[in-house]
């Protein structure tokens, strides 16, 4: 792979110890893709945080780093942690917990990464323009990344997107070239996609029949970018998905293979995540809910209160969180019950906190990884059946 002579010097070590190992990393992976060179990110997105993920071993990797000198050099988010920074103890994360996480956050924050804490970034400050070639790890917002704000991001780990955060290069290949970005296989819908689940299921089929590539979706006037969201979360679980683009006209006449997505599709999903005891957890916010998604959870809880032994979990990012406290939306929520926690969320908390439940959500991304890593059992409801649940029982 040719380097220019910063990259070269970057290489040799005279930018520090810290350059080095990131650069040593991005030219192995350059290498292997057969990258021809490398060019310059405006944007990185780190994922990794969380102490249940990555552990003893990932916690000494950071501080080791941070000891070199590592410093990001461009605009840098952090996805979610294992634990709600302020309310911690409230969710019944123990201290031991608590005091590694605090510990993984300080290495990342001495590195100069901005401690979002969230896998919707773009909310948080870190929004890329359309073109610009960006890092980003964590699949959900890779595909929002390329699809919706038209960056260009491969699916980064949260390894290589820390080098090239801290090079400010990534190497020239998959999604960053033009030619990889054209749409592969016209996805046909069979039936009208309405709430926010549709999406997701929608999402999650289409990852599964199309496998890699880039699926061409009907334009739907249903779909808000919060629907986007969902269905990009569901295609990055379920296959090798990326990116997805809205079919136009020049697309339709591009794109021969053809794939189908039938109601029988989404029944099968829904009769896979369909838990056989009864439901003591609804979550909402995979990925974590927008502002839009706060304000209907708001006027749907408004004036109701929970009925029976049922927890309401929601998730969101500090920056949504704030807005929405503003608006009185927390208020509204909290006070049906629910409880509205930023900087995490279940697949990334201790385990420990999910013991005994058995969860309700409108999201395919949630309902595979609960159910895959951590064993519980999961429903995919849609929004309005989880309130219902919620205020009424049923
Ligand atoms: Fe985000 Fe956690 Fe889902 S990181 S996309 S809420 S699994």
């Amino acid at each position: 792979m040719f380097l220019n002579r910063e990259q070269e010097r970057m290489l040799k070590g005279d930018h520090g110890s810290a350059v080095q190992k990131a650069m040593e990393l991005l030219v192995a992976i350059g290498d292997a893709l057969n990258a021809e060179k490398l060019i310059p990110i405006s944007s990185a997105h780190i994922s990794g945080v969380s102490y249940t993920s990555i552990g003893d071993a990932g916690l000494l990797f950071l501080k080791d780093f941070a000891l070199l000198g590592a410093k990001v050099k461009v605009s840098t988010s952090l996805n979610p942690a294992g634990i709600d920074l302020d309310r911690w103890r409230q969710m019944g994360v123990k201290e031991d917990f608590y005091e590694k996480q605090r510990q993984i956050l300080d290495a990342f924050y001495k590195m100069g990464v901005k401690l979002t804490c969230t896998c919707t970034p773009y909310f948080s400050g870190n929004l890329p323009r359309s073109n610009s070639d960006i890092a980003w790890a964590e699949s959900s917002a890779v595909v929002y990344a390329n699809s919706v704000l038209k960056a260009k991001t491969n699916r980064e780990s949260g390894p290589s997107a820390l080098a090239s955060a801290i090079t400010g290069y990534i190497p020239l290949c998959g999604y960053h070239l033009e030619e990889n970005r054209r749409g592969s296989h016209n996805i046909i819908l069979e039936f009208k996609p309405k709430s926010l689940l549709d999406a997701s299921i929608i999402g999650f089929i289409a990852g599964k029949k199309v496998v890699s590539g880039v699926p061409v979706f009907p334009k739907s006037k249903n779909f808000t970018s919060d629907h986007l969201k969902a269905m990009s979360a569901g295609l990055a679980t379920s296959g090798g998905i990326s990116m997805f683009r809205i079919r136009d006209a020049s697309e339709e006449l591009n794109v021969k293979e053809k794939v189908f997505i039938e109601p029988s599709d989404v029944n099968e999903v829904l009769d896979r995540y369909s838990a056989s005891t009864q439901v003591n957890t609804i979550f909402f916010g995979c990925p974590h809910c927008s502002l839009s998604e706060l304000k209907n959870l708001a006027s749907l809880l408004k004036g109701r209160r929970v009925k029976g032994d049922i927890r309401l979990w929601v998730f969101t990012s500090r920056a949504v969180y704030s807005q929405a406290e503003k608006a009185g939306l927390i208020d509204l929520i909290e006070h049906a019950g629910g409880r509205v926690y930023c900087d995490t969320c279940p697949i990334v908390m201790p385990l420990y906190l999910l013991h005994g439940h058995t969860i309700a959500t409108n999201s395919s991304k949630a309902a595979y990884y609960l159910t895959t890593l951590h064993g519980i059992e999961v429903s995919l409801l849609d929004v309005n059946s989880c309130i219902k649940l919620y205020t009424e029982g049923v």
